[in-house]
């Protein structure tokens, strides 16, 4: 395992000059002041989470991206899973490099009305290890929010790793005013357990739960379309009715979604795709419009 060796300074050579002259604390402040510029621009700011890794947290983000894109939702899509970026994989944008413009790192247009930032843009190779602590993270993620020029944006998905660690508590804080959380589950108990607790950390941090979408909710027979219910479904419906969650759909085990993600072409992007399409601009939709709890 090789410890990576992350471009994390993407700026420029005069911002490097700069933050070498500037004492951390200034150099904090000055960041936490950008991130508040940049995020006026974006109207709202959704967190994709959940408390159980591998459920489908950037499956669902990357579709609800590009679903939020094609209903003409002006969208980025930012991938806070320092350890295991994966949303570059999954819209086939591997080896790709930000430009930097200024001290402004540009993010990836994936489409129209879809941008993309990802630690996994920076890594020199992406079989490298990322080997950092918690305060190396939240700089990093501070400087993502501070330095990637969304612009304007009516909609900022962040994909985070699983559980309620680190990378998604350092952008409730750093974003202050992030909208909510779009909390992905399986059906079984098992998942569902850790997504109480997820869903009491949005709790916690009067983060608003916007809904539940439940993923691998039974498998869809590639030869005949019939679903099965191998882990059961409706647990995650169920969980969102007596958590007062509003739930925004459910999506079956398909090769399809998985042979998809493996070659870069996400599902809601391709022409069997249409029922997840329509989950996903549905999803992309409600949330847009939702208001803020108080
Ligand atoms: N409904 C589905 N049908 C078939 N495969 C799926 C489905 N949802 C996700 N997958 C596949 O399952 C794997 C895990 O999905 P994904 O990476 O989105 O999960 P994750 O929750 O983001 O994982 P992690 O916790 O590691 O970040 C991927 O290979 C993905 O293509
Ligand atoms: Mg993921």
């Amino acid at each position: 395992m090789s410890e990576s060796k992350p471009n994390q300074n993407a700026g420029s050579q005069r911002n490097q000059r700069e933050t070498k002259k500037m004492d951390p604390g200034e150099r904090q402040a000055q960041q936490r002041a950008a991130v508040a510029r940049r995020m006026s621009q974006v109207k709202r700011k959704v967190m994709v989470l959940s408390g159980k890794g591998g459920v489908g947290k950037s499956t669902v983000a990357v579709n609800l991206a590009i679903a939020a894109g094609q209903a003409g939702i002006r969208t980025g899509l930012l991938d806070i899973d320092i350890h295991g970026p994966s949303i570059p994989k999954l819209l086939g944008l591997e080896g790709h490099r930000p430009d930097v413009r200024g001290n402004d790192i540009q993010p990836i247009e994936a489409q129209e009305n879809l941008k993309v930032m990802s630690i996994g843009f920076l890594l020199e190779n992406r079989d490298d290890a990322v080997i950092w602590r918690g305060p190396m993270k939240y700089n990093a993620i501070r400087q993502f929010l501070a330095e990637v020029e969304w612009g304007e944006l009516d909609l900022l998905i962040v994909d985070s790793p699983p559980g309620t660690g680190d990378e998604p508590l350092s952008v409730v804080q750093l974003v202050g005013n992030a909208d909510g959380a779009i909390v992905v589950t399986t059906p079984q108990e098992v998942a569902l357990a850790d997504v109480r607790k997820c869903i009491n950390f949005c709790r916690q941090l009067s983060l608003p739960v916007l809904g539940v979408i439940e993923n691998m909710s039974g498998f869809r027979c590639p030869r005949c379309g019939n679903v099965t219910d191998v882990f059961g479904s409706g647990g995650g419906e169920k969980m969102a009715a007596d958590m007062a969650i509003p739930f925004l759909g459910k999506m079956p085990i398909d090769r399809r979604i998985s042979e998809s993600g493996d070659s870069g072409k996400p599902y809601v992007t391709m022409k069997d795709g249409l029922p997840s399409a329509e989950l996903f601009r549905k999803a992309a939709v409600s949330i847009t419009r939702t208001e803020r709890e108080e």
